[in-house]
Protein backbone atom coordinates (compact mmCIF):
# COMPACT_ATOMS: atom_id res chain seq x y z
CA UNK A 1 0.00 0.00 0.00
CA UNK A 2 0.88 3.69 -0.63
CA UNK A 3 -0.80 5.22 2.02
CA UNK A 4 -4.10 5.37 3.61
CA UNK A 5 -7.55 5.81 1.91
CA UNK A 6 -8.26 7.92 -1.52
CA UNK A 7 -9.47 10.93 -1.18
CA UNK A 8 -13.57 10.73 -2.47
CA UNK A 9 -14.02 14.67 -2.79
CA UNK A 10 -10.74 16.86 -3.27
CA UNK A 11 -12.25 19.85 -3.14
CA UNK A 12 -13.60 19.38 0.29
CA UNK A 13 -10.19 17.91 1.48
CA UNK A 14 -7.99 20.01 3.74
CA UNK A 15 -5.68 21.85 2.65
CA UNK A 16 -1.93 20.41 2.96
CA UNK A 17 0.50 23.39 1.85
CA UNK A 18 -0.17 27.16 1.56
CA UNK A 19 1.10 30.29 0.53
CA UNK A 20 0.50 33.75 2.13
CA UNK A 21 1.85 36.70 0.09
CA UNK A 22 4.70 34.35 -0.95
CA UNK A 23 7.85 36.67 -2.46
CA UNK A 24 11.37 35.97 -3.77
CA UNK A 25 13.75 38.10 -4.65
CA UNK A 26 17.46 37.95 -5.25
CA UNK A 27 19.89 40.55 -7.23
CA UNK A 28 17.38 43.64 -7.06
CA UNK A 29 14.59 41.50 -8.98
CA UNK A 30 11.74 40.18 -8.17
CA UNK A 31 11.01 36.81 -9.06
CA UNK A 32 7.91 35.51 -7.28
CA UNK A 33 5.44 38.10 -6.08
CA UNK A 34 2.66 37.96 -3.80
CA UNK A 35 1.77 34.34 -4.36
CA UNK A 36 -1.30 33.06 -2.05
CA UNK A 37 -1.55 29.44 -2.81
CA UNK A 38 -2.93 26.22 -1.93
CA UNK A 39 -2.90 22.58 -2.57
CA UNK A 40 -5.40 19.87 -1.19
CA UNK A 41 -5.21 16.90 0.12
CA UNK A 42 -5.38 14.13 -2.99
CA UNK A 43 -5.76 17.01 -5.36
CA UNK A 44 -4.02 16.87 -8.53
CA UNK A 45 -2.81 20.30 -9.72
CA UNK A 46 -0.35 21.55 -12.78
CA UNK A 47 1.93 24.18 -13.00
CA UNK A 48 2.08 25.54 -16.40
CA UNK A 49 4.12 28.38 -17.39
CA UNK A 50 7.25 30.14 -19.82
CA UNK A 51 10.48 29.47 -19.34
CA UNK A 52 11.72 31.64 -16.80
CA UNK A 53 8.37 32.16 -15.06
CA UNK A 54 9.31 30.97 -11.60
CA UNK A 55 8.19 27.16 -11.20
CA UNK A 56 10.98 25.85 -10.49
CA UNK A 57 11.84 28.29 -8.16
CA UNK A 58 8.14 28.06 -6.37
CA UNK A 59 8.46 24.19 -6.24
CA UNK A 60 11.91 24.96 -4.40
CA UNK A 61 10.12 27.47 -2.15
CA UNK A 62 7.30 25.22 -1.78
CA UNK A 63 9.83 22.02 -0.60
CA UNK A 64 11.91 24.14 1.57
CA UNK A 65 14.48 24.22 -0.23
CA UNK A 66 15.28 27.91 -0.12
CA UNK A 67 13.44 30.22 2.42
CA UNK A 68 11.03 33.38 0.55
CA UNK A 69 12.29 37.09 1.15
CA UNK A 70 8.89 37.47 2.40
CA UNK A 71 5.73 35.37 3.16
CA UNK A 72 5.18 32.13 4.09
CA UNK A 73 4.44 28.68 3.00
CA UNK A 74 2.23 26.46 5.84
CA UNK A 75 2.31 22.74 5.80
CA UNK A 76 -1.52 22.02 7.56
CA UNK A 77 -1.76 25.76 9.45
CA UNK A 78 1.84 25.71 10.51
CA UNK A 79 5.22 27.17 9.03
CA UNK A 80 7.06 24.67 6.94
CA UNK A 81 10.43 24.51 8.65
CA UNK A 82 8.20 23.67 12.04
CA UNK A 83 6.41 21.39 10.19
CA UNK A 84 7.58 17.68 9.40
CA UNK A 85 5.76 18.39 5.96
CA UNK A 86 5.00 14.92 4.35
CA UNK A 87 5.95 15.41 1.13
CA UNK A 88 8.63 14.25 -1.36
CA UNK A 89 10.48 16.31 -4.41
CA UNK A 90 11.12 14.87 -7.69
CA UNK A 91 13.46 16.76 -9.86
CA UNK A 92 13.89 16.70 -14.08
CA UNK A 93 17.01 14.82 -13.43
CA UNK A 94 16.74 11.78 -11.47
CA UNK A 95 19.21 12.30 -8.55
CA UNK A 96 20.37 9.25 -7.53
CA UNK A 97 23.58 7.08 -5.19
CA UNK A 98 26.21 5.51 -7.63
CA UNK A 99 24.91 2.35 -6.06
CA UNK A 100 23.01 -0.35 -6.80
CA UNK A 101 19.20 0.24 -7.53
CA UNK A 102 17.83 -1.79 -4.49
CA UNK A 103 21.08 0.34 -1.97
CA UNK A 104 19.44 3.42 -3.53
CA UNK A 105 16.20 2.19 -2.33
CA UNK A 106 17.29 0.92 1.36
CA UNK A 107 19.20 4.06 2.04
CA UNK A 108 16.13 6.26 1.34
CA UNK A 109 14.07 3.78 3.65
CA UNK A 110 16.71 4.17 6.06
CA UNK A 111 16.90 8.58 5.80
CA UNK A 112 13.15 8.43 6.31
CA UNK A 113 13.70 6.64 9.81
CA UNK A 114 12.08 3.64 8.40
CA UNK A 115 12.54 0.99 10.86
CA UNK A 116 15.53 -1.70 9.72
CA UNK A 117 12.98 -5.10 10.20
CA UNK A 118 10.67 -3.28 7.69
CA UNK A 119 12.86 -2.41 5.28
CA UNK A 120 13.29 -5.12 3.38
CA UNK A 121 9.55 -5.53 2.79
CA UNK A 122 9.61 -2.10 2.05
CA UNK A 123 12.29 -2.29 -0.70
CA UNK A 124 10.25 -5.24 -2.47
CA UNK A 125 7.48 -3.13 -2.41
CA UNK A 126 9.09 0.01 -3.93
CA UNK A 127 10.76 -1.91 -6.51
CA UNK A 128 7.58 -3.66 -7.49
CA UNK A 129 5.64 -0.14 -7.72
CA UNK A 130 8.86 1.11 -10.34
CA UNK A 131 8.91 -1.97 -12.20
CA UNK A 132 12.76 -2.19 -11.18
CA UNK A 133 12.04 -5.75 -9.46
CA UNK A 134 14.44 -7.18 -12.17
CA UNK A 135 17.40 -4.67 -12.03
CA UNK A 136 17.60 -4.83 -8.20
CA UNK A 137 21.48 -5.44 -8.40
CA UNK A 138 22.39 -3.21 -11.38
CA UNK A 139 23.99 -0.02 -10.36
CA UNK A 140 21.68 2.77 -10.75
CA UNK A 141 23.71 4.60 -13.42
CA UNK A 142 23.63 2.25 -16.02
CA UNK A 143 19.69 2.28 -15.70
CA UNK A 144 18.13 4.53 -19.17
CA UNK A 145 16.83 7.30 -18.36
CA UNK A 146 13.29 6.04 -17.70
CA UNK A 147 14.12 3.34 -15.29
CA UNK A 148 16.12 6.24 -13.29
CA UNK A 149 13.17 8.36 -13.04
CA UNK A 150 10.55 5.77 -12.01
CA UNK A 151 13.35 5.07 -9.55
CA UNK A 152 13.94 8.37 -8.40
CA UNK A 153 10.09 8.62 -8.58
CA UNK A 154 10.10 5.59 -6.29
CA UNK A 155 12.59 6.77 -3.83
CA UNK A 156 10.24 9.91 -3.26
CA UNK A 157 7.43 7.53 -2.81
CA UNK A 158 9.40 5.16 0.08
CA UNK A 159 8.61 7.82 2.70
CA UNK A 160 4.42 7.40 2.21
CA UNK A 161 4.47 10.88 1.66
CA UNK A 162 0.78 13.14 1.21
CA UNK A 163 1.83 15.36 -1.16
CA UNK A 164 4.64 14.66 -4.18
CA UNK A 165 6.36 18.09 -5.80
CA UNK A 166 7.13 16.93 -9.90
CA UNK A 167 9.55 19.88 -11.55
CA UNK A 168 9.16 18.30 -15.41
CA UNK A 169 9.94 14.53 -14.70
CA UNK A 170 9.64 13.99 -17.86
CA UNK A 171 11.13 16.51 -19.94
CA UNK A 172 13.94 14.38 -20.98
CA UNK A 173 12.17 11.09 -21.46
CA UNK A 174 10.37 9.17 -25.05
CA UNK A 175 6.69 8.44 -25.01
CA UNK A 176 7.45 5.24 -23.34
CA UNK A 177 9.12 6.25 -20.96
CA UNK A 178 6.83 9.07 -20.12
CA UNK A 179 3.89 6.93 -19.96
CA UNK A 180 5.27 4.59 -17.21
CA UNK A 181 5.84 7.53 -14.79
CA UNK A 182 2.48 8.66 -15.50
CA UNK A 183 1.15 5.20 -14.78
CA UNK A 184 3.27 5.53 -11.49
CA UNK A 185 1.75 9.12 -10.66
CA UNK A 186 -1.86 7.54 -11.36
CA UNK A 187 -1.16 4.68 -8.73
CA UNK A 188 -0.19 7.35 -6.59
CA UNK A 189 -3.30 9.08 -7.04
CA UNK A 190 -5.13 6.13 -6.29
CA UNK A 191 -3.51 5.79 -3.13
CA UNK A 192 -4.24 9.51 -1.90
CA UNK A 193 -1.47 11.45 -2.69
CA UNK A 194 -1.54 14.84 -4.11
CA UNK A 195 0.47 15.85 -6.79
CA UNK A 196 1.69 19.42 -7.98
CA UNK A 197 3.49 18.79 -11.43
CA UNK A 198 5.47 21.36 -13.77
CA UNK A 199 5.12 20.29 -17.10
CA UNK A 200 5.71 22.24 -20.45
CA UNK A 201 2.95 19.55 -22.25
CA UNK A 202 -0.40 20.66 -22.30
CA UNK A 203 -1.30 16.61 -23.31
CA UNK A 204 0.07 15.87 -20.07
CA UNK A 205 -1.45 18.56 -18.31
CA UNK A 206 -4.87 17.25 -19.01
CA UNK A 207 -3.69 13.63 -18.09
CA UNK A 208 -2.36 14.63 -14.71
CA UNK A 209 -4.03 17.27 -13.66
CA UNK A 210 -7.45 18.45 -12.61
CA UNK A 211 -6.70 21.65 -11.17
CA UNK A 212 -4.00 24.56 -13.25
CA UNK A 213 -1.90 27.04 -12.19
CA UNK A 214 -0.52 29.50 -14.87
CA UNK A 215 2.49 31.62 -14.07
CA UNK A 216 3.70 34.19 -15.99
CA UNK A 217 6.36 36.41 -15.01
CA UNK A 218 7.08 35.25 -11.15
CA UNK A 219 3.04 35.86 -11.16
CA UNK A 220 0.14 33.73 -10.54
CA UNK A 221 -1.91 34.38 -14.44
CA UNK A 222 -4.74 31.85 -13.83
CA UNK A 223 -5.61 29.34 -11.27
CA UNK A 224 -8.25 27.10 -11.56
CA UNK A 225 -10.17 24.03 -13.36
CA UNK A 226 -7.58 22.84 -15.68
CA UNK A 227 -9.65 21.87 -18.65
CA UNK A 228 -11.75 24.65 -18.13
CA UNK A 229 -8.94 27.25 -17.98
CA UNK A 230 -7.05 25.51 -21.13
CA UNK A 231 -10.16 25.74 -23.52
CA UNK A 232 -11.07 28.77 -22.74
CA UNK A 233 -8.39 31.09 -21.06
CA UNK A 234 -9.25 34.10 -19.29
CA UNK A 235 -6.16 35.81 -18.85
CA UNK A 236 -3.93 36.73 -22.68
CA UNK A 237 -0.61 34.64 -21.19
CA UNK A 238 -2.41 31.28 -20.88
CA UNK A 239 -4.10 31.95 -24.63
CA UNK A 240 -0.56 33.01 -26.04
CA UNK A 241 0.82 29.69 -24.04
CA UNK A 242 -2.06 27.68 -25.54
CA UNK A 243 -2.00 28.85 -29.43
CA UNK A 244 1.95 28.08 -29.11
CA UNK A 245 3.01 31.66 -29.59
CA UNK A 246 6.02 32.58 -28.03
CA UNK A 247 6.28 35.02 -25.14
CA UNK A 248 9.10 36.89 -23.49
CA UNK A 249 9.24 35.86 -19.46
CA UNK A 250 7.89 39.15 -18.71
CA UNK A 251 4.41 38.25 -20.62
CA UNK A 252 5.00 40.18 -24.34
CA UNK A 253 5.08 38.61 -27.43
CA UNK A 254 7.72 38.15 -29.33
CA UNK A 255 7.81 39.87 -32.92
CA UNK A 256 7.33 37.20 -35.19
N1 LIG B 1 18.05 30.81 -6.22
C1 LIG B 1 17.95 31.77 -7.16
N2 LIG B 1 18.57 32.95 -7.00
C2 LIG B 1 18.45 33.92 -7.94
N3 LIG B 1 17.73 33.81 -9.08
C3 LIG B 1 17.09 32.66 -9.29
C4 LIG B 1 17.15 31.57 -8.36
N4 LIG B 1 16.42 30.55 -8.85
C5 LIG B 1 15.91 30.99 -10.02
N5 LIG B 1 16.30 32.24 -10.30
C6 LIG B 1 15.87 33.05 -11.46
O1 LIG B 1 14.45 33.09 -11.37
C7 LIG B 1 13.85 33.07 -12.67
C8 LIG B 1 12.87 31.93 -12.72
O2 LIG B 1 13.61 30.71 -12.78
P1 LIG B 1 12.90 29.29 -12.78
O3 LIG B 1 12.05 29.16 -11.58
O4 LIG B 1 14.00 28.28 -12.92
O5 LIG B 1 12.01 29.35 -14.09
P2 LIG B 1 11.12 28.21 -14.76
O6 LIG B 1 9.72 28.74 -14.76
O7 LIG B 1 11.63 28.07 -16.16
O8 LIG B 1 11.29 26.95 -13.96
C9 LIG B 1 15.01 32.97 -13.65
O9 LIG B 1 15.28 34.26 -14.12
C10 LIG B 1 16.16 32.44 -12.81
O10 LIG B 1 17.39 32.85 -13.31
MG1 LIG C 1 12.09 25.08 -14.40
Amino acid sequence: MLQAAPVAEPSLAPVLLETRALSFSAGGRSLLDGMDLSVRAGSRTVILGPNGAGKSLLLRLLHGLIAPNSGQVLWCGRPLRQACPQQAMVFQRPVLLRRSVLANVRFALKARGVRRAERAARAEEALHRARLTSLARSPARVLSGGEQQRLALALALVGRPRLLLLDEPTASLDPASTYAVEQMLAEAHGAGIATLMVTHDAGQARRVGDDLIFLQAGKVAEVGPLATLLDCPRSEALRAWTEGRLMFPNGRALPF
